[in-house]
């Protein structure tokens, strides 16, 4: 059983009539927005829920109000119809004025029914505060997509972003809030995104408001490996969650009683953390000599609960108080009945979470308020990038400003910058809020009044400039003022000069800093869980278990010092030595050195020697190799630690056994050809570790020098990315590269690249495309004795001449999905298009190749999973497909 992708719901219709209908809840907290509803005052209750819906139109300014097609509201709850988009501005933002500690449900639903008359469906991502919640996509014009995630509210304030990540608009259908009980949902960090919340019911009935009086959305599930239980009595749901009524009177058991009862489900990002609630309660009324009692178990016997049983028709909820992971995403439950027990196990309902790490800190709350206060004074309301939180993250910080990133401490800002802005009216004293900041540039502007004296209290200035404001009335300089300036720690520019002083450069902090910790993985142990039964039962607090299993408890203790984590990662040249066995086995010569092999604590190791001369600088290095410390993702190749040791420079990877994907398609590597799904599954995890890359780190990456022979392959022939993210401080060395001010390989370099030396994610675009035509035909890239020698114009010119089959590696066999073949084919033009707008993004490119690899897998497996269909998480394991080649 799958629960991929369950919010992606085609209908939101709730067929209410078979709900027995609860009394009435009250909707006390709730904030429910219907975006883009006109004109803005409007509010209505909608039919199907009772939810009093009203305009968003106070909490936000910017944005665009549209309504989907008419001919697909009737299959839409009314909150749905209009909507809002943002063609403007990469990052819009909702405000609210909340309070802080309280613990919200927050939705976005977004149904894109081509309001645009564009049928092209939107892809973006969707942030909360400085943080990136998720990418919301959209799989077709009437498919619906809910995001839902639990958040304790930091501040005052809340900010959902909606950000511009490639060529489509942002757009959002409604937003709604709803308070939670703190005890409930409790993390030991982060926020708790939903992967799934499912209950069992044949009926295609999706549960909400005013079933659930919390206003979480249920959906049904069943499949073939289940029967159902169903009871009519009313269950006792008061503990904690308040699981609906419509969600406990139904319950799954084996479809054959004898057998245990498994669920699995895979997350898309491997390493999260996770939190999983499930719902039990008895529903069959018992005879005296019938038990119910079951053991649950994990991922291959791992103890979640023994001896479990069910209390009659009374919720009780099972979960784990500290995060859990597996080490490839897969969960797999097993619910297995005791020697005791006269009736299979059965479970009523089930949620799964991933953790959201809240690693990027809000900008000082005082000045958050300040420049919120300026923009309103000033009146930059339309300044597209004045929205969100003014410094993070990083790569949308407000125009104007630079800010400093310390260590584990929330950004400060450095420098306003509102030259030739149109200010008007006397100098505001939220700037004296701003208390490092250390330039203000208010020049060219119609400012008015006295230079204030609480610029001379701020003693962190270095420059203020004044110029070009003929109002202000510069005859008069503040004592303070005037002493900052004598001692020459201040320049202070005005139109007149009357004094100078000295300008001091301030650096500001390195960029490493932004990138906070949080990256250390929690091993999956023994866990301590609590059960929570009825409502008048304390709530447990998370260090006092209620009910134990053997074990011990997971520390759950996650590194929030990245200081420490990079001092056990920096090894000695001595260690190398070590590692290395004295460099007695080469790898092979890369991008930047030599790469040995090496042996760390049992693990295998790539060690790769850098040449002191070859940093750029040691400083940029360090900072480089900070930031790649942190960088983890299955398909990326992890440096382990680096060695920094006088002029001995080395940097430390996992060892991949299987060599590069270029070998293997050469088959210099052993005599089995890569099978069509083995070079789909390489290229989709490679795509998926690029995509990683572009998106998923802060700040982003460019990798540069994607290739065939960076792509690498583990003992179970995964693939993962090598040699990223060294680029800014090591120029790309090596005969096969070019020796300008522009890196990369002759035949994957972007030509718009080449031309313009303008580097985008774009630029990596281009070189995956060249990927993926080396991997249909197998056709070295560059041919000088082709009748055209790069291979996109040779693939080009025989396509224009009809002449598809002879472009496709005949190693191959005819063994492979046609359409899935020309389907790659397709996207790889796309990718290699000369004009880098017209290349599709990462994100795009993995949802394709999902969707090939899916075609494949389906003609050679006769699979009937559907979700591989739209899922962008499939990522079966290849070690079975590859076992032969395997030792
Ligand atoms: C909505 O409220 C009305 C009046 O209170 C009630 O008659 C109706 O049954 C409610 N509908 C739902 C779906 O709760
Ligand atoms: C939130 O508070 C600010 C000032 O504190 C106010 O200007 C704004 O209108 C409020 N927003 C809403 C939606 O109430
Ligand atoms: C729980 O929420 C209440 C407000 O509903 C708040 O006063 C309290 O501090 C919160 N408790 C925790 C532990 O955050
Ligand atoms: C339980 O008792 C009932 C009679 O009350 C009997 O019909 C049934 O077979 C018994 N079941 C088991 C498992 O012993
Ligand atoms: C789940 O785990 C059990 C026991 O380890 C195994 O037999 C079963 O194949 C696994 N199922 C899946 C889908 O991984
Ligand atoms: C259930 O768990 C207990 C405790 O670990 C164990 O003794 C028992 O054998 C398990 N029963 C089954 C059927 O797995
Ligand atoms: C299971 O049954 C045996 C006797 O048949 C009894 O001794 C034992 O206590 C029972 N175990 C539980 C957990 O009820
Ligand atoms: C402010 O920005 C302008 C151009 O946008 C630039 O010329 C000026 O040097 C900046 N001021 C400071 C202090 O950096
Ligand atoms: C400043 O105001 C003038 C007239 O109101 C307008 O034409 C100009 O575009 C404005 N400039 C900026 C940068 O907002």
């Amino acid at each position: 059983m799958k629960f991929l992708h369950c919010w992606f719901l085609p209908f939101l219709i709730i067929a209410f009539d078979i709900l027995e209908l609860v009394q009435a809840q009250d909707q006390t907290g709730f904030i429910s927005l219907d975006c883009g509803l006109v004109p803005k005052e409007t509010n209505y209750v909608e039919k199907s829920t009772n939810i009093s819906y009203r305009s968003d139109f106070n909490y936000i300014e910017t944005g665009v109000p549209n309504k989907i097609n008419e001919a697909y509201m009737t299959m839409f709850q009314q909150q749905t119809w209009s909507l809002r988009s943002f063609p403007e501005g990469q990052r819009n933002c909702y405000n609210f004025n909340l309070t802080a500690n309280r613990k919200y449900l927050i939705r976005g639903t977004f149904i894109y029914g081509n309001y645009d008359g564009l049928n092209q469906l939107p892809i973006f991502d969707l942030y909360i505060g400085p943080n990136k919640w998720t990418t919301v996509t959209t799989q077709g014009v009437t498919n619906g997509s809910i995001h839902e995630m639990i958040h304790v509210i930091t501040h005052n304030r809340l900010q959902v972003c909606l950000v511009k990540t490639g060529d489509t608009t942002p757009f959002i259908s409604s937003l709604e809030l709803r308070p939670l009980n703190n005890q409930t949902y409790v993390t030991q960090s982060g926020s708790l995104v939903m992967v799934s919340r499912v209950f069992f019911s044949p009926t295609p009935t999706f549960v909400r408001y005013d079933e659930d009086i919390h206003d979480r959305t249920w959906v049904p599930y069943i499949d073939k490996n289940y029967s159902l239980l169903t009871t009519g009595v009313s269950v006792d749901t008061s503990n904690l969650y308040n699981v609906p009524q419509v969600v406990a009177r139904t319950a799954a058991i084996p479809e054959n009683e004898s057998q245990p009862l498994t669920i699995d489900w895979t997350l898309e990002e491997a390493t999260a953390q996770s939190y999983i609630y499930m719902h039990f309660a008895e529903i069959k009324n018992l005879k005296a000599n019938e038990t119910r009692e079951f053991n649950i178990t994990y991922n291959g016997g791992q103890n979640w609960f023994n001896h479990f049983r069910p209390p009659n028709f009374s919720i009780t909820t099972i979960f784990n108080p500290g995060a859990v992971t597996s080490p490839d995403g897969k969960f797999n439950f097993t619910f297995t009945k005791t020697g005791n027990s006269t009736l299979p196990p059965l479970i009523n309902a089930l949620e799964i979470y991933r953790v959201l790490d809240l690693a990027v800190l809000e900008t000082d709350q005082d000045e958050v308020l300040a420049m919120m206060n300026i923009k309103a004074t000033y009146e930059l309301r339309k300044r597209p990038s004045w929205q969100g939180d003014p410094c993070v993250p990083e790569s949308y910080r407000w125009e104007g400003l630079d800010c400093s990133y310390p260590n584990s401490e929330p950004p400060r800002i450095t420098s306003l910058n509102l030259t030739g802005s149109n200010l008007t009216g006397t100098i505001t004293s939220d700037i004296s809020k701003l208390t490092q900041l250390e330039e203000l540039d208010l020049s060219n502007n119609g400012l008015s009044g006295e230079i204030p004296a609480f610029l001379g209290d701020m003693k962190m200035l270095t420059l203020i400039n004044l110029r070009g404001n003929p109002e202000v009335n510069d005859s008069v300089i503040p004592e303070s003022l005037q002493q900052m300036i004598d001692r020459k720690t201040l320049t202070l520019l005005l139109d007149n000069p009357t004094t100078k002083g000295k300008r001091k450069h301030v650096p500001v902090a390195a960029i490493a800093a932004s990138v906070t910790g949080g990256f250390a993985l929690i091993a999956i142990g023994a866990i301590i869980f609590f059960v929570l039964t009825r409502k008048k039962q304390k709530a447990p607090e998370a260090s006092e278990p209620v009910s134990v299993t053997t074990g011990t408890v997971s520390t759950g203790t996650r590194s929030s010092n990245p200081s420490i984590i990079t001092k056990e990662r920096r090894f000695t040249y001595s260690d190398v030595l070590k590692m290395t066995n004295n460099f007695a086995r080469v790898l092979g010569k890369g991008g930047f050195g030599t790469v040995y092999y090496g042996n760390l604590d049992d693990t295998e190791v790539a060690v790769k020697m850098l040449s002191h001369s070859s940093a750029q600088g040691y400083k940029e290095f360090k900072a480089e190799v900070e930031l790649l410390l942190r960088v983890h993702h299955r398909h990326l190749v992890g440096l382990v630690g680096y060695c920094d040791d006088g002029d001995k420079l080395a940097l430390i990877y996992e060892y991949m056994s299987n060599g590069d994907l270029r070998e293997n398609m050469l088959g210099k590597r052993s005599d089995n050809v890569l099978s069509w799904e083995n070079r789909m599954q390489i290229v989709v995890e490679a795509a998926q570790g690029l995509e990683y890359l572009h998106n998923g780190c802060r700040p982003p990456m460019v990798h540069r020098d994607v290739k065939t022979t960076n792509i690498l392959l583990n003992e179970r022939f995964q693939a993962k990315l090598a040699d990223f993210g060294l680029s800014r401080s090591f120029p790309i060395d090596g005969e096969s590269h070019v020796m300008t001010v522009v890196a990369g390989t002759p035949g994957y370099l972007d030509p718009e690249y080449y031309r313009t030396n303008w580097l985008s994610e774009k630029s990596d675009v281009y070189s995956f495309g060249v990927v993926l035509l080396e991997i249909v035909t197998n056709q070295p890239v560059i041919d000088k004795n082709r009748v055209k020698p790069h291979i996109s114009d040779w693939v080009g010119f025989k396509l224009t001449n009809g002449d598809i089959r002879s472009i496709i590696d005949p190693k191959l066999m005819d063994d492979y999905d046609s359409n899935g073949v020309w389907k790659v084919i397709e996207l790889a033009l796309a990718c290699v298009n000369p004009s880098s707008n017209r290349r599709p993004t990462m994100p795009h490119v993995v949802m394709e190749l999902n969707e090939c690899l899916a075609f494949e897998v389906e003609r050679k497996h006769g699979s009937q999973e559907m979700y591989t269909k739209n899922s962008t998480e499939f990522s079966p394991s290849a070690a079975s497909d590859f076992s032969p080649i395997a030792r």
